[in-house]
């Protein structure tokens, strides 16, 4: 099936690991010309090293300068920016909402909703001017649902789905589509690092457990599959809208 995504330019943030790495490898595939944009500069070598076609620039989507720099960089290359799927996402600590860190709520608004803000701003300066291109942002089922021990992230992901809403409708009379992805649990670093948390204590655990009912998790090409249709041909009618990819989590 031909998604139409052959040639096109396509960015992903968060882009060496995880979501973000089964995405570009998903995009690579169908024939786009797939850009990982990461702060890791290993994870980035890796990718490059193990795929082939697959470009790559060192970026923390926190920084203007950067996320401006590196999408200009991008255009003057290839001319364009046909798809931006801005993924890069952080969790940091898990437990009581009285408990929580300042400097993991800085950190996590920081990464989640300000680098997406950030991203979109720079891709949409490009996209207004041509009146064409696609925006995918990753959320979260925790950006539609409460999730007890990680209000930050809850807030964060909200926050995305409303940037996404929002610039929906400023951008939907151009021709430009943008909307999220709301994965589940999905079987990724960031997914390991939140069940070594609940391991080390167990009321955490306690406080987040609740089963997918397909089954435990996705594989982060599930998820990748639903960005390459939102991307893609299958879905020009189809803006802001939060496309769920969580194993009916959601639907309970
Ligand atoms: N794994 C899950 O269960 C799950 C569920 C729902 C949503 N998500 C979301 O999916 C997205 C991807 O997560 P993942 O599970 O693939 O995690 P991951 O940790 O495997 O990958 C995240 C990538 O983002 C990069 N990154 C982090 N901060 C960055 C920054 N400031 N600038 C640039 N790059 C940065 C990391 O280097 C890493 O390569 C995140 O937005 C996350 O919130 C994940």
């Amino acid at each position: 099936m031909d998604l139409g995504l052959t040639d096109k330019v396509v960015v992903v943030t968060g882009g060496a690991s995880g979501i973000g790495r089964a995405t570009v490898e998903a995009f690579t595939r169908v024939g786009a010309r797939a850009i990982a944009l990461d702060r890791d500069p290993e994870a980035l070598a890796r990718l490059a090293a193990e795929t082939d076609g697959v470009e790559t620039r060192e970026l923390d989507v926190t920084s203007a300068a950067d996320v401006d720099a590196a999408i200009d960089a991008v255009v003057e290359r290839h001319g364009r920016i046909d798809v931006a799927v801005n993924n890069a996402g952080i969790s940091r600590g898990l437990g009581w909402f009285h408990d929580t860190d300042e400097s993991h709520w800085d950190a996590v608004i920081d990464v989640n909703l300000k680098g997406i803000w950030l991203c979109m701003r720079a891709e949409l300066r490009h996209m207004y001017a041509r009146r064409a291109g696609v925006i995918v942002n990753t959320a979260s089922a925790a950006g539609l649902r409460g999730a007890p021990g990680v209000a930050h992230y809850v807030a964060s992901k909200h926050g995305v789905i409303g940037l996404t809403r929002t610039a929906a409708l400023e951008y939907a009379p151009l021709g430009i589509r943008i909307n999220a992805i709301a994965p589940g649990t999905v079987d990724t670093a960031m997914s390991d690092s939140f069940a070594e948390a609940r391991r080390a204590d167990p009321f955490a655990d306690a406080l987040v457990r609740q089963p997918h009912p397909l089954r435990a998790a996705a594989a982060a090409d599930e998820v990748a599959d639903g960005i390459l249709y939102l991307a893609g041909d299958l879905s020009t009618f189809v803006t802001g809208s939060v496309l769920s990819v969580d194993g009916g989590f959601t639907a309970q």
